[in-house]
């Protein structure tokens, strides 16, 4: 049997055989609002529970603002990055290029079991088309030889059909979870989750209403 990662979303793991793929490459997709950065965060809020390290890099945010956004649902992460069990990190864009070189130094500084990148999506914005492909690929393959399950959150253009700014960062990931907001949804549930693709997963393929609690993101029964 394949190992799981649960993936600290209420409601979510039995929708996934238990969580994500052990080792595998995750993308979390959605527009802007939908959650994605809360999702990464209690990932790796999550695992910290469960004694497993997690490294989130961002490439948006300074780690002070992302302790802000989630200070309200009681996850203080303070404590366990002086522990050396947690690296949150701002890597800023002049600095990409030292991005496969960072994520595998903080991995291994914590024997990471999770990772997080916020957002794939700035990463290829910044890199030229026909190099996209080559670059992501090669971070990828990079990313599957270290003993840590991934999440890259990656933005999805408002009101597109597709599943990621590029269109081919789906084919890389082993798995893509969607979040949706509807913003006249019919009965008032503006928000849920679907689960595109799961390699080796016999996942559930219903719209998931989720909601943003006080205790982060839950799929709602
Ligand atoms: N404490 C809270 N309670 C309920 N909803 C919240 C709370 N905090 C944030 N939200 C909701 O979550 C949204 C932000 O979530 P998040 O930052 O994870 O989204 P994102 O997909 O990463 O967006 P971005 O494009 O800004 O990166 C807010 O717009 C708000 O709707
Ligand atoms: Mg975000």
């Amino acid at each position: 049997m394949t190992g799981r990662v649960s993936s600290g979303i209420p409601g979510l793991d039995e929708l996934i055989e238990g969580g994500f793929v052990k080792n595998s490459i995750n993308l979390v997709s959605g527009a802007t609002g939908t959650g994605k950065s809360i999702f990464g965060l209690q990932y790796i809020w999550h695992g910290l529970q469960n004694g497993e390290n997690g490294v989130y890099i961002s490439l948006e945010q300074e780690p002070e603002n992302i302790f802000d956004d989630v200070r309200g649902f009681g996850w203080r992460f303070d404590q366990y990055i002086e522990e050396k069990k947690c690296i949150i990190e701002y890597l800023p864009s002049w600095k990409l290029e030292e991005l496969p070189v960072v994520v595998t130094e903080k991995i291994n500084e914590i024997k990471a079991k999770r990772f997080v990148l916020d957002t794939l999506t700035l990463v290829a914005s910044r890199l030229d088309k026909i190099a996209i492909r080559a670059e992501i690929s090669e971070f990828l393959s990079q990313l599957k030889k270290s003993d840590v399950t991934s999440l890259l959150l990656s933005e999805i253009p408002e009101g597109t059909k597709t599943l990621s700014r590029f269109g081919i960062e789906e084919f890389l990931a082993d798995s893509i979870v969607i979040l949706h907001y509807l913003e006249f949804a019919a009965g008032g549930v503006p928000r849920s989750l679907t689960i595109r693709k799961m390699r080796r997963t016999d996942h559930g393929t219903d719209i998931y209403p989720l909601s943003i609690t006080k205790n982060g993101l839950v799929i709602k029964k």
